[in-house]
This record gives structure tokens, sequence and C-alpha cells, in this order.
């Protein structure tokens, strides 16, 4: 009875929250890390913040109209023939899809 309280309350939540489930999986510690490689690493070429620079500008009224998973997609594999590297391998799609959703959102322009 209680399993079952508990795995339905858990699955609301998934419908209601599901960025805080998300977010929830990737300990605070590593959302440090990310936030300190997007100013950094994707920094050195989309401007410290991130307004554009040798990359576009990842500001969220640019990427507004692109997918999560497209741009995710962008991040994993990198784009050919453009100095774009693939990050795979270094992230994970869990966290390339929690930097999006920071990107599209804005909390790191401020950071
Ligand atoms: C060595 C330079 C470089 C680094 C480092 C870099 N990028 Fe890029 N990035 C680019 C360039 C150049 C483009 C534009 C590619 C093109 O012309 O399509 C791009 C494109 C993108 C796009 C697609 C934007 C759009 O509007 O379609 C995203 C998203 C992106 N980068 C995210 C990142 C993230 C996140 C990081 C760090 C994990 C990162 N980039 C690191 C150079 C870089």
């Amino acid at each position: 009875m209680f399993a079952k309280t508990l795995i339905s309350s858990l699955f609301i939540q998934m419908l209601v929250f599901p960025c805080a489930v998300l977010a929830a999986e990737i300990p605070n510690e590593r959302q440090q890390e990310l936030l300190h490689l997007v100013k950094h690493d994707c920094g050195s070429c989309h401007g410290m913040t991130l307004k554009g620079g040798l990359g576009t500008p990842l500001t969220p009224d640019k990427l507004q109209g692109k997918s999560v998973e497209a741009l995710s997609s962008i991040i994993m594999n990198g784009v050919k023939g453009t100095p774009m590297p693939p990050w795979k391998g270094i992230l994970d799609k869990q966290e390339v899809t929690w930097m999006v959703k920071q990107l599209k959102t804005g909390t790191l322009e401020s950071n």
C-alpha cells in the first residue's frame, strides 16, 4: 500500500516537475563543475557571457526556436567542418540535456 502510494506520487512528480526530477539526478557538485565548464570551455569560443565569439551566441533568445534534442545532439557530436568539437566522452547525454536547459533559460548568463 505504502509502496504504491510512493510510486504514484513519484510518477505525478515526474509529470509535474520533469526538470526538477532531471536536475535532481545530477549532484549539486557536478552541476557546479558543468557551470564552470560552460563559462570557461564553451566560453572560450562562445564568449564568457555566451553572446558569441568564434562560436555562435548561446543566449536564450538565440536558442529559442531550437529544440533541446537538436542542441544536445550538436553538443554531443560537434559540427563537422567548424571548430565546434564533440563533447561526448567528456559529458554524458543527461549532463548535456541539463546544460541546454540552463542555456535556454538563461541561468548561465548571470554566472
Ligand atoms: C573551439 C571552439 C568551440 C568550443 C570550445 C565550443 N564551441 Fe560550440 N560552437 C562553435 C562553433 C564555431 C559553432 C557554430 C557551428 C556552425 O557553424 O554551425 C558552435 C555551435 C554550437 C551550438 C549550436 C548553436 C546553434 O544556435 O545552433 C551549440 C548549442 C554549442 N555550440 C554549444 C557549445 C557548448 C555547450 C560548448 C561547451 C561544452 C561548446 N559549444 C564549445 C565553437 C565552439
